[in-house]
């Protein structure tokens, strides 16, 4: 960790817990021991000339949090097929199956996390393979703060997976201890592949223990009617998570495309949030989220890319198909709202709002920098440009990214 105070010199983007931001055209953003000291005008710093000073052509804005991809769905992002189901069977499980390979997993974790910084994400919430040794890896090679836990595949899933998955809670239970909450989340991989009594022992431990619980919830048509078949005395899918005890505020629930006013009323309830996959829901056919919906109820949310079923890994592509889709179907959504989304909703979500998701003083370090704005050009209408482009764009226009005041890398 760097210990000497180190003055940053650049414009800033600083979001705001109400969705608006501060933008400073000249600012000084302060870091000593890999946290925020000050943000303020570079004026304001004139009577420390002391200060050694990193002066960067470009916008800082706080590093990008993802709250739900696959890390070992990487490899095969973006290989379309219109439905989930069909989706999973074919490319999905096949390509998580050769996780058992530790060495295979090292390997593409890696890249994963190099790649991730490299596009600006500095936090995460991942979905593994249900193989404990490929948990291990990723956890070997983390860049960044990530919770990530190993999928449970109890049923209904191929035989080398559900042999691969935790059996009972005592196992779970062992593979968790080995990270702590802080670094592991409960991942019943969706209710298709859990049973009834396996989902309510992982509901208490996660309770008894403050471990996030992550998992899919109403993502397409055919899934539901599915879970609807399958656990038939249930009100609807949320409250089959609800009844196990898998619902509270550590909870963060991938996709939520189709959910009735009930289920809505119980995630606000139960103070659950739902990572909202924009570009995953697109790529695979499975709706738009009611996002109109989600806010009349209030539920907290925050932005993920859904790797791979999203096609990109960089949070700028998942901002841009979020704005994109909603705009589209006449909701209201401001950049800014995105680049909030995509950050401090991000922090929060994963309980670290207090110490990481923007630049309020005594903060995590963890940002990047982008483009600047053209001369007379206006953030609103800068905001809107920097998530244009096509994929190979948004994957590439991070300048360069800092965890915890440390330059990881960059071009520029
Ligand atoms: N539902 C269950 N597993 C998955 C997955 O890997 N990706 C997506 N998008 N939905 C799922
Ligand atoms: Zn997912």
């Amino acid at each position: 960790m760097n210990q000497t105070p180190t003055l940053y010199r650049a414009a800033v983007i600083n979001p705001l817990n109400n969705g608006n931001w501060r933008y400073l055209p000249d600012a000084g953003l302060l870091i000593e021991r890999g946290r925020v000291v000050d943000l303020q005008p570079i004026g304001a710093f004139g009577a420390r000339p002391e200060l050694p000073c990193v002066e960067l052509d470009g916008v800082i804005s706080p590093g990008f949090v993802d709250v739900h991809t696959h890390w070992v769905q990487y490899r095969v992002r973006g290989r379309f097929q219109a439905q989930l189901l069909p989706w999973l069977k074919e490319h999905i499980w096949p390509e998580e199956a050769s996780f058992a390979d530790s060495a295979l997993a090292g390997a593409l974790a890696e890249q994963f996390f190099k790649d991730s910084i490299r596009a600006g994400t500095v936090m995460g919430m991942a979905y593994s393979s249900a193989h404990a040794g490929a948990l291990q890896a990723a956890s070997d090679v983390t860049l960044g703060d990530w919770l990530i836990g190993d999928v449970v595949m109890e049923t209904d899933a191929p035989d080398a997976l559900v042999a691969a998955s935790a059996k009972d809670i005592g196992e779970l239970s062992a593979r968790a201890g080995r990270y702590g909450p802080q670094r592991y989340a409960v991942t019943p991989r969706f209710a298709l592949n859990c049973s009834a009594p396996f989902m309510r022992d992982m509901g208490q431990l996660a309770r008894q223990q403050g471990y996030y619980v992550q998992t899919h919830l109403s993502e397409s048509v055919e899934e539901i009617n599915e879970v609807h078949r399958r656990f038939a005395d249930a009100q609807d899918y949320t409250d089959v998570y609800d009844r196990a005890g898998l619902l509270g505020e550590r909870s963060v629930l991938g996709h939520c495309v189709h959910l009735s006013p009930r289920e809505w009323r119980c995630l606000a309830a139960r103070g659950s949030w739902v990572a909202h996959c924009p570009s995953s829901n697109e790529a695979l056919d499975s709706g738009r989220m009611d996002l109109t919906a989600l806010r009349e109820h209030g539920v907290k949310y925050a932005l993920a890319s859904d790797v791979g079923g999203g096609p990109s890994h960089s949070m700028l592509h998942v901002m841009q198909r979020y704005l994109d889709q909603h705009r589209a179907a006449g909701a209201a959504v401001a950049a800014g709202e995105a680049l909030y989304r995509a950050t401090l909703a991000g922090a929060q979500c994963m309980g670290r709002g207090a110490y990481a998701g923007n630049f309020a003083p005594g903060k995590r370090a963890d940002f990047l920098l982008l483009p600047r704005l053209n001369a007379h050009q206006s953030v609103d209408s800068w905001l809107e440009e920097i998530v244009q482009g096509g994929i190979d764009d948004l994957e590439t226009r991070v300048a360069a990214t800092w965890l915890g005041g440390i330059r990881q890398n960059g071009t520029r």
